[in-house]
């Protein structure tokens, strides 16, 4: 049974707004009867968002009184993902990959571009309160290494310089272009197609884009039963 004390702000300050109130109650409505606990991930995530991006002691305990868990348990899930952030972040949570493809990529020279340009080091904030930098494992994106995630976004293809770019435009409020930052569509070769291309232009006819061979006819009707 929910306790019907959530509202109040907890002994960490912290409270859901009226609107994300709403939402939570529909995420919670997404699971069937009895098993609302699941949803301590997406509250908390929520949560962390609405609150600076940290999720803070008072982020936990809300929602483990929201939810009718005890403490402890959203505790154990908080601190297993690292995705919540158990200490405050900058504004910018540079999450810079180190993985192998990105490593032999250039992370390191990346990793060294964020650092002269904020003057901190690997899990420390800037003292403008900008930008926090941490190092993480493969995040999917190796075909466009080294790569970057920052906030809820990917920055691929980078190099030094792009990355100081990146920095000064995040840092003046100009918008930034997401994805790659060579310039190249997706995961798409760098230097064009090498394949499929030199297909004719208008619809093809069915089968050819795999060599399939063209479709069987339909098989003719079968013949009524001779009495
Ligand atoms: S190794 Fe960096 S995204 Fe996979």
């Amino acid at each position: 049974m929910r306790p019907t004390s959530y509202r109040t702000p907890d002994s960490q300050g912290f409270a859901f707004t009226p609107e994300n109130e709403a939402l939570a109650r529909r995420i919670v409505a997404r699971y069937p009867a009895g098993k609302q606990q699941s949803a301590v991930i997406p509250l908390l995530d929520l949560g962390q968002r609405q609150n600076g991006n940290f999720c803070s002691p008072g982020v936990i305990e809300h929602v483990a009184a929201f939810l009718g868990m005890p403490p402890i348990r959203v505790y154990e899930v908080a601190s297993f993902y690292t995705m919540f952030n158990k200490q405050p972040v900058g504004k910018y949570l540079l999450q810079v990959c180190r993985t192998t493809p990105c490593w032999l990529r250039g992370s390191d020279a990346v990793t060294k571009a964020i650092k002269d340009f904020a003057h901190i080091e690997k899990g420390e904030t800037s003292a403008d309160g900008l930008f926090t930098l941490v190092e993480v494992e493969c995040m999917g994106a190796c075909c466009n290494a080294p790569m970057v995630q920052i906030n809820d976004d990917y920055f691929e293809d980078l190099t030094a310089e792009s990355m100081t770019r990146l920095l000064q435009d995040l840092k003046a409020g100009l918008p930034v272009q997401k994805g790659s930052q060579s310039g190249r569509i997706g995961s798409a070769r760098q230097d064009g197609p090498h394949t499929l291309n030199h297909l004719p232009e208008g619809a093809y006819p069915e089968g050819i884009l795999r060599g399939d061979p063209p479709p069987a006819p339909p098989a003719p009707p079968a013949e009524p039963p001779k009495s």
